[in-house]
């Protein structure tokens, strides 16, 4: 089946069955966006206001940083996907608690199962303590993590700080910037891998 079609069945299928409490609270779901047959996932923490009302990922004030840094790379939303861990915007933007994370579970491993990416990158320690709960990011930042996980195709991880976090911290906006610009060199490095 033709992987957009398989996300559309996946998100109509989650839209309904989600038990996730935020559903209440939020405007909309937020599902994940972009190309299906992405060679790279992004996948952040949770929406927040501007997503929740228009419904798309990052496109409030951390995703136009967000889009500064693919620019960096010469890489178009529409050549990626982003995506959540979290579908629903917590109230007041608080952090996604254990059981809101582990409701939407399913559907985001089901976007990672359709997508089959190289690579995925989480945005932030939400996304990457989903996958990797000893981990600090203070210390993983910007290093590739190599993990088999069931159902996950890919076992080639990049985390990066959230572009949130680096908005108003200078120093943290160049360390992502950095980390942003070894993408291209990870990427080889898989591909070499591989062979
Ligand atoms: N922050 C996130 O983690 N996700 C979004 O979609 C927007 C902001």
């Amino acid at each position: 089946m033709d992987k957009s079609l398989e996300l559309e069945n996946l998100n109509k299928k989650w839209l309904e069955e989600c038990q996730c409490e935020l559903k209440k609270t939020a405007t909309q779901a937020v599902p994940g966006v972009g190309n299906p047959d992405a060679d790279i996932i992004f996948i952040g923490e949770a929406p927040g206001r501007s997503e929740d009302k228009l419904g798309i990922p990052f496109v409030g004030a951390a995703g136009k940083f967000l889009d500064e840094m693919l620019e960096l790379i010469n890489l178009k939303r529409s050549e990626i996907y982003i995506t959540n861990i979290v579908k629903y915007r917590p109230p007041n933007n608080r952090d996604p608690l254990p059981e809101e994370k582990s409701s939407c579970r399913e559907w985001l491993l089901g976007e990672l199962k359709i997508i089959s990416p190289k690579l995925i990158i989480f945005l932030g320690r939400h996304a990457m303590n989903n996958f990797f709960p000893d981990l600090q990011i203070s210390g993983a930042h910007g290093k590739l993590l190599i993990k088999k996980f069931k159902g996950i195709s890919t076992s080639y991880f990049f985390p990066l700080y959230h572009p949130a976090a680096a908005l108003y911290d200078g120093s943290m906006r160049e360390i992502l910037k950095e980390d942003f610009k070894k993408i291209p060199k990870v990427l080889k490095e898989i591909a070499k891998r591989k062979v």
